[in-house]
């Protein structure tokens, strides 16, 4: 930790030099890299930080409450909180397909993130300052991928904010811009941020969305969720987490198949389990998972979620399959 103290020590004084005694607001996901960078800006220029979070009701279960209550108490952030699930439901109505949907996400959420961005520049700071910065988990990775380099990780990106508009520009603060993933984890350790946050799998921007192949309903994410979260604790108590990548939990949402629960027949739903190994995303191969493992999330799965009477794991590396169904 002496050189995650010498980190966060480091990036704190350069983000006061940066920010002077401007206001900074920070989008968070639920994610590992939007929480620790803010957590990070928090720490050097405290309440001139606002923290945005858009809950679009496609997250995991008890991300939300993650955020709104574990970041908060973590951080002392303040943090402005838009429910915005009936409008992202209610722009999914219908809407079956895979690039569909990830259009609809992304477009309402930057709509709504815009929207709660106005109100926080039109709300002012104590004195009355401007809103000029605008925070962004940005990776080491992403800054060699994009062609950056190191030469240019300390300069400032300008007025080059994807999707907002033009009247609505900021410029960007990118704390994690030096770091690696392992790097992020720490230094968010060392911040005090919840445990579940920090080392979270990777998981989709279009988050539960893309993993209901049919349309998205409140019902079927409730479901979804609670298959999600059982498979979750039960491969964290395997001691699993960190031998798995990700593993998404897909409701066929669509297919029905009979089965028998309890005293009755059941016409339920399928899920499938798609836990997979890999450095990158790029490939992957789908993981051998105990069988003893497998046997106690279905049970648990098919006894605890009414809906959903058969489990099934997917058995396709990347290629030719893709990690996500959609
Ligand atoms: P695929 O399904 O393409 O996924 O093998 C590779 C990795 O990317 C994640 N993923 C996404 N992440 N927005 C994101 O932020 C997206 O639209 C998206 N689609 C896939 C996926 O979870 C996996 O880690």
């Amino acid at each position: 930790t002496w050189t995650m103290v010498n980190i966060v020590d480091e990036q704190v004084e350069r983000i006061r030099a940066e920010v002077g005694t401007k206001r900074v607001i920070c989008g968070l996901s639920g994610g590992v890299d939007s929480a620790v960078a803010g957590a990070l800006v928090q720490r050097a220029v405290g309440n001139q930080l606002t923290c945005v979070f858009v809950d679009h009701g496609l997250l995991r279960k008890g991300e939300a409450e993650q955020v709104e209550k574990d970041f908060v108490a973590a951080t002392g952030a303040s943090l402005k909180v838009v429910d915005a699930q009936e409008r992202f439901l209610a722009a999914l109505a219908g809407v079956g397909d895979p690039e569909e949907k990830r259009k609809i996400i992304g477009r309402e959420f930057i709509r709504v993130f815009e929207q709660a961005a106005r109100e926080v520049v039109a709300e002012g700071g104590a004195a009355g300052e401007e809103v000029e910065f605008l925070v962004q988990g940005t990776l080491y990775p992403d800054v060699v991928e994009s062609g950056g380099g190191t030469g240019t990780a300390n300069i400032k990106s300008h007025h080059n904010v994807g999707g907002l508009p033009d009247d609505l520009q900021f410029t960007l603060v990118e704390p994690l811009r030096e770091l690696f993933k392992d790097e992020v984890r720490r230094v968010g350790e060392e911040l005090g941020l919840p445990t579940e946050m920090v080392w979270r799998q990777p998981f989709p921007g279009p988050g539960l969305g893309i993993r209901i192949i049919g349309e998205v309903t409140r019902e079927r994410l409730d479901v979804l969720r609670e298959a999600d979260a059982i498979a979750r604790q039960e491969l964290t108590r395997a001691g699993l987490d960190r031998d798995i990548w990700q593993c998404p939990v897909v409701l066929l949402a669509d297919v029905r198949s009979v089965g028998v629960q309890g005293d009755g027949r059941t016409y339920g739903h399928p899920v499938v389990l798609r836990p997979v190994s890999s450095e990158d995303a790029m490939t992957a191969d789908w993981s051998r998972l105990p069988y003893d493992v497998l046997a106690t999330i279905s049970n648990r799965i098919t006894n605890e979620v009414r809906e959903i009477n058969r489990v099934t794991l997917d058995v396709t590396s990347k290629p030719p399959g893709t990690i996500e169904w959609e």
